[in-house]
């Protein structure tokens, strides 16, 4: 019963989602946090998605906020190795562990809150100091180049290898964010934003996840 349970939900979810968006299939589909309380409810999310893979109605699978245990929790538990692994990461917070173990499977790190919005949701930007966007070697380099602070942070994130998913309401602005591909940065440009680093995340810890609508009964 829970282990049918456990993969009906997340189809029913998926059916759900792509009824709302008025779509056929979907080009990416990822699991939003793993479980480490309960991992078995992750893996069979996942088995979800492995599912709906092998029926076409995804592209390419994927998770987030995996942890390298998380990663090797699941690869063991699973047959599909994720395709991405969407973390928070922005030039104060690198997650270099995570971007090896991803490097390790072949998984491509996609960057959430790349400009560092996790930063700054909660004060509404007030702290300057918490906001990537308002450093000083990230303004300057962006007058090097005729580019603004978001553009070079975007730039940094491609530099290194990384997808990201930079998110604005503005059009202006997500035509800013695509308009990324005029400039490249150098070596030392990219390794002084990498100093931006501080270890500290702004979201929540994916080892703290809980789930509060899976039952093992
Ligand atoms: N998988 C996960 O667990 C997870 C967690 C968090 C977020 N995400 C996803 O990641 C995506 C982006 O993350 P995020 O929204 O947290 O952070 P973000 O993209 O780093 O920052 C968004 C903030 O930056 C501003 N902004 C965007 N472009 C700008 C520009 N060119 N110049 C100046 N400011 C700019 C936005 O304001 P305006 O909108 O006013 O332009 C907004 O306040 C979202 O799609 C979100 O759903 C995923």
């Amino acid at each position: 019963m829970a282990v049918r349970l456990r993969l009906r939900i997340p189809l029913r979810a998926f059916d759900t989602s792509l009824g709302k968006l008025g779509l056929d299939y979907l080009d990416l589909y990822v699991l939003h946090w793993p479980v480490p309380s309960t991992f078995e409810a992750t893996a069979a999310s996942y088995r979800a998605a492995e599912k709906l893979l092998a029926e076409g109605r995804v592209r390419a699978i994927g998770v987030c906020n995996h942890n390298p245990a998380h990663l090797r929790a699941l690869t063991e538990q699973t047959e599909v190795v994720p395709a991405v692994n969407q973390v928070e990461l922005n030039p104060y917070f690198v997650q270099p562990e995570v971007r090896q173990a991803d490097a390790g499977y072949g998984i491509v790190t996609q960057s959430w809150s790349p400009l560092g919005g996790v930063n700054v949701y909660w004060d509404g930007g007030r702290n300057k100091a918490k906001n990537p966007l308002d450093y000083p070697t990230v303004g300057e380099i962006a007058a090097r180049y005729g580019k603004t602070p978001a553009q070079v942070i975007l730039r940094w994130h491609l530099e290194h290898g990384l997808s990201t998913i930079p998110k604005s309401v503005k059009a202006h602005r997500i035509a800013e964010n695509f308009d990324i591909f005029d400039f490249t940065l150098t070596d030392g440009e990219v390794a002084s934003i990498d100093a931006v680093d501080t270890g500290v995340r702004g979201g929540p810890d994916p080892d703290g996840a809980r789930h509060s609508s899976y039952s093992d009964s």
